[in-house]
């Protein structure tokens, strides 16, 4: 136990824990979500989700790995030796190489666009759907970006906890806040500003209907990387000194922050653009906007300049992500069987290949192949966010609220009673009644919305 990895400052564990929650589902899912059910009721809804129910997991996974300091299935073992709760740990290993096969799908477009925009490939007269659509079907190139992105993953995580995930994440982390600042002030001066804010900022309730409702709970879920043991597998690493509250909020704020931010990039840009809509869906960051990038900047150097920064940015969000996913599994692979940290991020890379290449070839030769009516880049999609997390979530605040040792879950919130122990009781609360109920309903929308 004495050698297992660990972060070596708070600005350290705070960035690579935002980092992980910071990443497409913010920059790519969030303003398509935002975009299809109607702006800023959708947005207030999404808050007090984060709030009431995705926070208290979070808290919950921070309790659980300190405590524990293991990979997320031993977690369960040290805390209840013998007891089913370790099924929940196996379910997060297994959610960790599905996400990140078809995280990594997306971000290897990202990678193909940030290298498109780079190349100045991007430029205006093009249809941007049709371009996008022969991209992801190609039998080669989708293919070999999933591999190049998985590779990078790869190359992080093996290097180990201080030198690898944190190291990175401090300096990713802050090049990315910088990028999104830049890319807001621009999107702020475009022409149509005014109507993208009013869009982002006055709510209108009528929009907010029960599908809406369960889309912002699975929304605050897969952003804030909770339910399938992530944040377990971090704060494994955590110090003692730790406050595990104050992180979480920070978390929670920092990636709020991030997904409303994305908004003001993307709505003022939308509406700069005559005959361009909002609720483009998934193609909305790589459809809608080269043609936003083209027309509101005319080829000039802006235009490529904002193109190329924001690939770059959702390139390196998808990349602090998707180190994390990565990270769940090799913990688990190299405590459990004892394979050094290098080997055990070789299985899960090779593992997250084939999965990647499966999602990848959905959208174009295995577009016929289905299981259970989906391709395989949806069937994972779903399987995690509709079904894996919500139950993950809830075994996750019923374990720490019911069945780890009341003393030991209060010890771990206020650093044996230094600290916070106003907000523990108010945690605690949440954890073992709110966040439970609440996420209950996520689940049957994952069965009953389908
Ligand atoms: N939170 C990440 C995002 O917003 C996705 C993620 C899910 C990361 C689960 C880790 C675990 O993109």
């Amino acid at each position: 136990m004495s050698e297992r990895g660990r972060f070596g400052s708070k600005i350290g564990v705070v960035l690579a824990s935002a980092g992980s929650a910071v990443g497409l589902g913010n920059i790519w899912r969030f303003p398509t979500e935002v975009g299809r059910n109607g702006g800023a009721a959708f947005i207030l809804v999404y808050v007090c989700f984060v709030l009431f129910l995705a926070l208290p997991v979070m808290v919950s996974e921070f309790v659980i790995g300190r405590a524990s300091k293991a990979n997320t299935v031993d977690a369960y073992r040290v805390l209840a030796p013998g007891k089913p709760w370790v099924t929940a740990g196996y379910m997060g290993v297994f959610a960790g190489f599905l996400v990140l096969s078809f995280y990594s799908v997306v971000a290897g477009w990202t990678l193909h666009y940030a290298v498109q925009s780079g190349m100045n490939n991007l430029t205006g007269g093009q249809d941007f759907a049709a371009l996008f659509s022969a991209f992801v079907s190609h039998p080669f190139w989708p293919l070999a970006y999933v591999v190049l992105f998985l590779l990078l993953t790869h190359w992080v995580v093996a290097r180990g906890v201080q030198e690898g995930i944190e190291r990175y994440s401090k300096w990713m982390m802050p090049l990315l806040f910088i990028i999104i600042f830049v890319l807001v002030g621009c999107s702020l001066s475009m022409q149509g500003a005014r109507e993208g804010l009013m869009f982002l900022l006055k709510p209108d309730f009528s929009k907010v209907t029960g599908r809406v409702v369960l889309s912002a709970i699975g929304q605050a879920f897969f952003s804030l990387s909770v339910g399938i043991g992530c944040m377990v597998t971090y704060a494994s690493y955590f110090g003692r000194q730790m406050r595990l509250v104050p992180s979480a909020l920070h978390v929670c704020v920092i990636d709020t922050l991030v997904a409303v931010l994305s908004g003001f990039i993307i709505f003022p840009a939308v509406f700069s653009v005559p005959g361009l809509s909002v609720d483009a869906g998934p193609g909305l960051v790589f459809i809608t906007l080269p043609n936003v990038f083209n027309a509101a900047f005319g080829g000039s150097w802006l235009g490529y300049l904002f193109s190329l920064l924001f690939y770059l940015l959702l390139l390196l969000a998808a990349l602090t992500s998707s180190i994390s996913m990565h990270e769940i599994c090799t913990a688990f692979i190299h405590e459990k069987y004892g394979l050094s940290r290098q080997r055990a991020a070789a299985v899960v890379t090779l593992i997250c290949l084939l999965g990647g290449v499966a999602c990848s070839l959905s959208f174009g030769a295995w577009r016929e192949v289905k299981v259970f009516g989906m391709g395989f880049f949806d069937l994972f999609d779903y399987l995690t966010a509709k079904f894996i997390m919500p139950l993950g979530g809830i075994a996750i605040t019923l374990f720490v609220g019911w069945v780890m040792e009341r003393k030991m879950v209060a010890a771990e919130l206020t650093n044996a009673g230094t600290c916070h122990r106003h907000a523990a009781r108010v945690l605690l609360f949440l954890i073992r009644w709110v966040a439970p109920l609440g996420v209950a309903v996520i689940f049957l929308n994952g069965f009953l919305g389908k």
